[in-house]
Order: structure tokens, then C-alpha cells, then sequence
């Protein structure tokens, strides 16, 4: 069924797993998602970021998409619908209008005060329609659509808990060294702050730019109470390289079937790989 994040993630945090998010980039990646879910038995969230949302059709066109997909494949695990890195009020609003079941406000530019203020306003309206919501502090490195940071800026633990406290959400991105993209070297994540702002957020942590972590750090952060990791590159590279190959292949070819459906299956096994990776396999 489609639902919120809010159970899922008390779910995760409580059997010490994560919970996939995976982004939506086209119909191959939103069919890929949602096959490699109901095969795995595991819970999925679907992110969509404000650029992909535009590239697809809109907020109701994914809505339309993935509910008509979950009746054709006999989706029966849980699904979210999440709006990744919502720039404003109105965009969070615009999707929970169209029946997105999550959102997060990426308010972190912004200065504190206004974030909180932001942030609220988000809940408020979020909570009315049973929608859950992520927020962020501090700065994720790197690039992702709109999304674009020079540095990194880790995320305060004393902030982490007055923004959890005063705004209501649902689960907290603390930004802590990770990168939007492909990593320059190892990742390097302030797990130490990661514990100190579990300690005090009380709700389960998202950590961004799951591409490129290593296991021993996505177990790492899932015992510091992350439980939830976005994944979007490492999809990406896969469906491209599959296309690459293909095409390189079979120079002749021009039917998108027969490079998609290859890009398709490149994506379907590398969100399986993650589930398994982050224990959320048979967790539905
Ligand atoms: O919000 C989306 C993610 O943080 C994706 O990060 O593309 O580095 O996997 P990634
Ligand atoms: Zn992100």
C-alpha cells in the first residue's frame, strides 16, 4: 500500500535496519524500484526531487504512475511517495495536493529561525493529510539538480534537537560529511555527532548521498539510528552503463526497448543489492 514514512522508519530504527530511498529519474526507474521492493520483500521510499518531478510530468503524473504500477505488478509492500529536497512551502504543499504520502523541506540554507518557521508550516499541513515529513540542517555536499553546495557543513546537535522539538518532524536529515554524487576518496561521516544528535533528536536520522558509502559505514550509521538512505547516482551510473553497452553492442539499434530494458534490469538489480545491503530484505 502507499503510505507515510512515519511507520516504516519507527520500524527500521526499532529492528536496527534502513529503509531505501530511491529516486525516481523516468517510467524505467519507477518500474525497477517498485519490481526490486515486492521481490525483496522490503519496504521502499520513492524520492522524486523537484527536477525530476518536472522532467516526468509533474507531481500527479508520478502519483498516477506509481498507484497504476503497484495494481499491474500486485504491489503489496509498503510504498512511500516522498517530495526530495522540497525547496518551499508551495512545492510541499503542491505535493501533498497531489497525494504524495511524504516530503522533506530543505530549508538548511536558510537561517535557523526561518527554517524552524518553514519547517512548522510544512508539518502543520503534512500532519492534516497523514503525510510525513524530513527536514535538514547543515550542508550535504556536492550536486543534485537544484540542490548545488561548495563545502560541507555539519549539522549542529544542539539545533538538531530545538528544530525536532519546535517543528514536529517526523525524521531528521543531519547533514554530516556525506556528498551528493560520486565521492572524492572514502567519505569521511561525523559519526560521533550522528550519535550525540540521536541521542537527543528522538526521531530516526536520514542520511543523503548514500552513493558510494561503505557497508561498514552504513552499519555504522544504521547503529547510530539512521533509518533511512537515499540512493540516486549509483542507479544512474548502472542505467547508463547499461545503455552504453547496448548501444555499443548492437550499433544498429534504435527500438528504446531494447536499450532501456537492459538499463531497467541494471536498476532493479542495484536497488535489490542496496535492500539487501541495508537489512530492510523481508522487512515488509
Ligand atoms: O536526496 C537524494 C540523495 O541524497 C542521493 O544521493 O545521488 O549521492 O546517491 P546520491
Ligand atoms: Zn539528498
Amino acid at each position: 500500500p502507499l503510505v507515510s514514512m512515519t511507520e516504516m522508519l519507527k520500524k527500521a530504527n526499532a529492528e536496527g535496519y534502513a529503509v531505501g530511498q530511491f529516486n525516481l529519474n523516468n517510467l524505467e526507474f519507477t518500474q525497477a524500484i517498485l519490481q526490486a521492493a515486492q521481490e525483496e520483500n522490503s519496504p521502499v521510499i520513492l524520492g522524486v526531487s523537484e527536477g525530476a518531478a518536472r522532467y516526468m510530468g509533474g507531481f500527479k503524473t508520478i502519483v498516477a504512475l506509481v498507484k497504476a504500477l503497484m495494481e499491474e505488478y500486485g504491489v503489496t509492500v509498503p510504498v512511500a511517495i516522498h517530495l526530495d529536497h522540497g525547496s518551499s512551502y508551495e512545492s510541499c504543499a503542491k505535493a501533498i495536493h497531489a497525494g504524495f504520502t511524504s516530503v522533506m523541506i530543505d530549508a538548511s540554507h536558510h537561517p535557523f529561525e526561518e527554517n524552524i518557521e518553514t519547517t512548522s508550516k510544512v508539518v502543520e499541513l503534512a500532519h492534516f493529510h497523514g503525510v510525513s515529513v524530513e527536514a535538514e540542517l547543515g550542508v550535504v555536499g556536492g550536486q543534485e539538480d537544484d540542490v548545488i553546495a561548495d563545502g560541507v557543513i555539519y549539522a549542529d546537535p544542539q539545533e538538531c534537537e530545538e528544530l525536532v522539538k519546535r517543528t514536529g518532524i517526523d525524521c531528521l536529515a543531519p547533514a554530516l560529511g556525506s556528498v551528493h554524487g560520486p565521492y572524492k576518496g572514502e567519505p569521511n561521516l561525523g559519526f560521533k555527532e550522528m550519535e550525540d544528535i540521536n541521542n537527543r533528536a528522538g526521531v530516526p536520522l536520514v542520511l543523503h548521498g548514500g552513493t558510494g558509502i561503505p557497508t561498514h559505514d552504513i552499519q555504522k550509521a544504521i547503529s547510530f539510528g539512521t533509518a533511512k538512505i537515499n540512493v540516486n547516482t549509483e542507479n544512474q551510473i548502472a542505467s547508463a552503463k547499461a545503455v552504453r553497452e547496448t548501444l555499443a553492442a548492437k550499433t544498429e539499434e534504435y527500438d528504446p526497448r531494447k536499450y532501456l530494458g537492459p538499463a531497467r534490469d541494471a536498476i532493479k538489480d542495484t536497488v535489490k543489492g542496496k535492500m539487501r545491503e541495508f537489512g530492510s530484505s523481508n522487512k515488509a
